[in-house]
């Protein structure tokens, strides 16, 4: 009998220390642990990696319980990703949209099962705004403004037409078309720029170099810039110019976007000429949206993580500070 009631006393304090059973997200760190559905692009860049070592540090046990899924760049993988979070009943979808369209009916699914979803690094195009509850991520418009306006600044001087080559991103993700979008803004506005080649290198190191190089077969000698959506492509196509027996960063001048080691390590050896930051360490500031999410706390729409702008002259003093 005195064993049956320290039994029943037993469970009582058990049941007690696990919450209500309906204690999850509410930010306290008590109660049962946050489960989160992470849907990722993939591994394809120096950036990726770093943001999903962010990610899964900062989405870690006792407080979240995660399932990471890995794209590997394709959207039918994202999708089957995200209908198995909805099977499993995650309390939180969070993605990295692989590309901007095509997410409505998934999205539909997810509402439906009044499960909030949060987007992380990428934007998606959706008619009804009600399908996710915020974006955590960079302003991929005004980074393309950036390598821009970089260009314009040191072009002082220099007489049109100049020749720029643009290595593009993933066909139809965010950051290609809108990196896109406000490099041309800048250069157009201009005047002496004129992009004579533009292709997707699907932000990948190998996929930059192939593309670099048939860039150099076409073009030959007259290629005076380029513009690569990422600091990979770059240091890929660099590769492919010191192939063809051209000096990057000297006889072709060389911007991209992300801020990675690498790129300031090509900066340090006079390679690459400048690069445009595009923050990936946000995991810490996404667990705190997916708390208040979780807890049903009102969050902001739109969440933008603070970058800036680095050139060759400032590289060999940044590189022992870079923590990607
Ligand atoms: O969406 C962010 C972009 O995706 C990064 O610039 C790139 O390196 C990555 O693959």
């Amino acid at each position: 009998m005195r064993k049956f009631v320290m039994m029943c006393a037993t469970l009582l304090v058990l049941a007690a220390c696990s919450g209500s059973g309906t204690g999850n997200g509410d930010g306290s760190g008590e109660g049962k642990p946050i489960t989160v559905g992470f849907s990722q692009v993939g591994a394809e860049s120096e950036w990726r990696t770093a943001n999903t070592a962010s990610v899964k540090a900062a989405l870690a046990p006792p407080e979240f319980r995660l399932k990471f899924s890995d794209a590997q760049q394709k959207q039918e993988n994202q999708i089957k990703a995200l209908r198995s979070f909805i099977a499993q009943r995650v309390d939180v979808i969070a993605f990295s949209p692989v590309v901007e369209s095509g997410w409505e009916t998934v999205l539909r699914e997810a509402k439906a099962a009044g499960i909030p979803v949060v987007l992380t690094d990428r934007a998606v195009k959706v008619s009804d705004d009600s399908l996710y509850v915020t974006f955590i991520g960079s302003d991929f418009v005004e980074e393309g403004r950036n390598a821009g306006r970089w260009l314009v600044e040191d072009s002082q001087g220099k007489s049109g037409p100049i020749r720029v080559v643009e290595l593009q991103g993933s066909v139809g993700s965010a950051p290609a078309i809108d990196r896109m979008k406000g490099f041309r803004e800048i250069v157009d506005a201009d005047g002496r720029f004129r992009v004579v080649r533009s292709q997707s290198g699907d932000f990948t190191r190998a996929k930059g170099k192939e593309v670099m190089e048939a860039f150099l077969k076409s073009e030959g000698r007259n290629i005076d810039v380029l513009f690569a959506h990422n600091d990979d492509m770059a240091i890929g196509a660099i590769q492919a110019i010191e192939e063809a027996g051209l000096k990057p960063g000297q006889d072709i001048r060389i911007v991209s976007i992300d801020g990675v080691r690498g790129a300031f390590e090509a900066m340090k050896a006079g390679k690459l000429n400048a690069t445009i930051e595009c923050n990936p360490l946000f995991g810490e500031q996404l667990a705190q949206l997916i708390r208040d999410v979780a807890a049903n706390r009102p969050v902001p729409r739109r969440v933008e993580v603070e970058e800036g702008v680095f050139t060759a002259d400032q590289a060999a003093a940044e590189l022992p500070n870079r923590k990607y």
